[in-house]
């Protein structure tokens, strides 16, 4: 059998460089808290967006979204958040838009504080949501849970990708494969590459140290996705609703830590998340 290796550069971070982490990624967090109350009917995606710049500015913290430019054939994008409203899967560039009742809108948040970086998302509810968009958010956000329960060392990528995959496809859903979660620390990505699909046993085998986020982006019918000329926006191909809740994690000695602790700074109880070990 051909066996192509690919180099990877991974860093493992000490215990007190994810301190430092943890402060940048505590940043996200109270940022996802500050916005909650606005995300109502009628609120522009542009107000959100100046309302975490103002936050991120006013701790010294820098915005690693805005001017991001994957590559030269990409414009740079023009947020400090992203906000992707329904069928939109990520990289929703915010603007004028008013949210209406019943819209779901994942916001994907970065901040960097004291030279580390902290990324995360979550999908809000506008007001009154369907039963169908609520399903959604709900099995998105035990998605994620699931895969974080897995974070440990000796554990794989693949148990990782796995659990994701058996809980969205179980419930008719269709993960998107293009696109996944990735080392994060000095820089927004880093390697390893996360996908939120896989096998059981397969994989990079994790170690303490390890910083990576999980980023399912779990979708109502097709697993298929678009990108609109705006050279940013993804959408589902079919136009049904996509999901997608985020963390940046620390693999630690027992299991992971929670980086960009959303859950606890919004009292969430829709998708309580709690690390594994
Ligand atoms: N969490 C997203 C990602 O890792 C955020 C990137 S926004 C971008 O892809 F503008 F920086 F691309
Ligand atoms: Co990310």
């Amino acid at each position: 059998m051909l066996r192509l290796t690919w180099f990877f550069m991974i860093e493992l971070r000490s215990p007190s460089e994810i301190e430092s982490m943890k402060r940048a990624g505590d940043l996200v967090a109270r940022a996802f808290a500050l916005l909650r109350p606005h995300v109502r009917a009628g609120t522009r995606l542009d107000e959100l967006d100046r309302m975490v710049a103002e936050l991120l500015r006013s701790e010294g913290a820098g915005a690693p979204y805005k001017g991001y430019r994957p590559s030269p054939s990409v414009p740079p994008f023009p947020g400090t958040v992203c906000a992707s409203v329904n069928e939109q899967v990520v990289h929703g560039i915010p603007g004028p838009r008013k949210l209406r009742d019943g819209d779901i809108v994942g916001i994907d948040i970065g901040a960097t504080l004291g030279g580390w970086v902290g990324d995360a998302c979550y999908t809000y509810a506008v007001g009154d949501v369907s039963p169908r968009a609520r399903k959604l958010l709900d099995v998105t956000g035990e998605c994620l849970e699931a895969a974080i329960a897995e974070v440990a060392p000796g554990k794989r990528l693949g148990d990782v990708g796995a659990a994701i995959q058996e809980i969205a496809e179980s419930n008719g859903y269709g993960v998107v494969k293009e696109l996944g979660g990735h080392g994060v620390g000095r820089k927004l990505h880093e390697d390893p590459h996360v996908n939120h699909f896989g096998k059981r046993g397969h994989g990079l085998r994790l170690r303490e140290g390890m910083t990576f986020t999980i980023e399912p982006m779990v979708n109502e019918g097709t697993p298929e996705i678009e990108l609109l000329r705006d050279g940013w926006t993804m959408v589902t191909r079919d136009g049904k609703l996509s999901a997608q809740y985020e963390h940046t994690l620390a693999v630690t000695r027992g299991g992971c830590e929670i980086l960009t602790p959303w859950h606890l700074r919004m009292d969430e109880t829709a998708a309580p998340i709690a690390p594994a070990g």
